[in-house]
């Protein structure tokens, strides 16, 4: 008996919060391709939509929301001779409220958490049959072992999640309750995932986990390998012009990992590098378990390792009990440590966790004000940093065109926003690294002039 192929059908992923979940989107796609889907960036025009969601922050999730009701409408639009619009909200706002998404928006098919992405074919087929799928067990049986191959090349930049979960509880984040306790997937697998994405095309990989430098994953030597142990490996993976990682918790930033930062040319010296407040009173009241002064003397190591490493990092103002004195250590802290980048936020108060709960919450209007005083030293020293970088050579992974005529667009080795203006008529092609002279430094970006053909990738 032949198999017949199944019919073509359209699957559109809209993916919000952080890159575990742009790359559990690629995995998702890869499940579902045997099935007939074919990726579409048109969700009107779709047959599944897919929402891969964040419950990080109160808007993040709340975004969700508004979405389902638009995506309700297009179902309910749909004519009676095509089959129904399959909606499905995944990821960790579909954890955290499982059933209260079924009840809040009961025309969606499917809701599942990240640990369920290998279960999608079992699970469209109890949708087909009109079953209500809610699935927010965590299996003992790691999804990745499941997952098939990637079937869907990600491009000159990929990204291969090495360790999921958090074991950390900071006491103002959902991670450990959405995406469960720490797992480390074993090296070898990465490794042989880390060669597919090569000969797919992707010259830089980034390796992700909510707490990427707490991994520790069995090595094919028996033993239980570290972050900075998995990046020697790398060595290996021929064809892999960069590699980068995140997140990371400076606890974990142990000297393996910092001195990989010396050794490695393959590894980019930039590092993420969240430390939510330099005030040792609230890093206490967040859990983080480490006071300012550790996160410095870290920031001192990575530098001896690597003098031109540029640092970003992650700040919340405004958590309970957050002073006017604990929020200028915050700000002290950002002066001493000068952020090529860096990403901040108020807190937003998440159910289940410790932190929403405390009484002395701090004013949303104070919460504004902090965060724009905050925002405005980190972009002045972003501006600063892209200034530092003009007149310096480097290789730019081009990845897609810019706006202006001509233009190409990439990252330099700092992860900073490179416009190369001159990238066509130089004759760089998109997917290569090329060569290339910074002319400018603008406030999130800077431009640049080709120097050489673009023959490097
Ligand atoms: N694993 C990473 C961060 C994951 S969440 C780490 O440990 O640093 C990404 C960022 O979102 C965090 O670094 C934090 O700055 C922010 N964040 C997390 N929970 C938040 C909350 N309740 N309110 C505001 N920002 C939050
Ligand atoms: Fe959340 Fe990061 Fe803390 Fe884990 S280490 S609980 S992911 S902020
Ligand atoms: Fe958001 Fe879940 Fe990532 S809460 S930040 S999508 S781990």
């Amino acid at each position: 008996m032949t198999k017949t192929a199944p019919s073509p059908k359209k699957l559109h992923i809209r993916t919000y919060g952080c890159q575990m979940n742009v790359y559990d989107s690629s995995r998702m796609a890869d499940v579902l391709a045997p099935l007939g889907y074919t990726w579409t960036d048109d969700a009107e025009g779709a047959d599944m939509v897919i929402l891969n969601t964040c419950h990080i922050r109160e808007k993040a999730a709340e975004k969700v929301y508004s979405e389902l009701g638009r995506l309700r409408l297009q179902k309910e639009a749909r004519s009676s001779a095509d089959e129904p619009l399959v909606i499905a909200v995944a990821g960790c706002v579909a954890q955290a409220e499982g059933d209260e998404v079924k009840r809040r928006a009961p025309w969606v098919d499917m809701v599942f958490g990240p640990q369920a992405y290998h279960n999608l074919p079992d699970m469209v087929q109890a949708a087909a049959r009109g079953a209500g799928v809610v699935e927010t067990d965590f299996p003992a049986a790691p999804k990745f072992d499941a997952l098939p191959d990637e079937a869907i090349s990600q491009g000159p930049s990929a990204f291969l999640t090495v360790q999921e979960g958090c074991d950390k509880f900071c006491t103002f984040c959902v991670v450990p309750y959405t995406r469960g306790a720490e797992y480390s997937r074993p090296a070898d697998d990465i490794l042989a995932e880390a060669r597919r994405l090569v000969a797919s095309g992707s010259a830089e990989i980034t390796l992700l986990g909510q707490n990427v430098n707490a991994y520790h994953g069995d090595g094919p030597d028996g033993g239980a390998w570290s972050l900075g142990r998995l990046i020697e490996a790398f060595q290996s993976v021929e064809g892999l012009a960069r590699l980068r990682y995140t997140t990371s918790h400076p606890l974990d930033m142990d000297a393996e990992l910092i001195a990989a930062h010396r050794d490695f040319d393959v590894l980019m010296p930039y590092l993420h590098l969240p430390v939510q407040s330099g005030s040792d009173r609230v890093l206490a009241a967040m859990n983080r378990r480490h006071k300012a002064a550790d996160y410095l003397r870290v920031v001192d190591l990575l530098r001896e390792a690597r003098p031109d490493i540029a640092l970003s990092g992650d700040f919340i103002v405004g958590f309970p009990g957050e002073t006017e004195a604990d929020f200028e250590a915050t700000l002290d802290l950002v002066r001493r440590v000068g952020y090529a980048s860096a990403y901040s936020f108020k807190y937003s108060p998440r159910p289940g966790t410790p932190a929403a709960t405390l009484d002395d919450q701090v004013e949303e209007a104070v919460q504004v004000e902090r965060l724009a005083r905050l925002q405005d030293l980190i972009n002045s020293q972003q501006f600063d940093f892209n200034k530092s970088t003009v007149g310096l050579t480097f290789d730019v992974l081009l990845e897609r065109p810019g706006k202006h005529e001509g233009q190409l667009m990439g990252r330099s080795p700092y992860n900073q926003s490179v416009h190369v203006h001159d990238a066509v008529s130089a004759g760089l092609k998109l997917g290569t690294l090329a060569k290339v002279r910074v002319s400018e430094g603008l406030p999130n970006s800077v431009a640049a002039t080709a120097l050489a053909s673009a023959d490097a990738a």
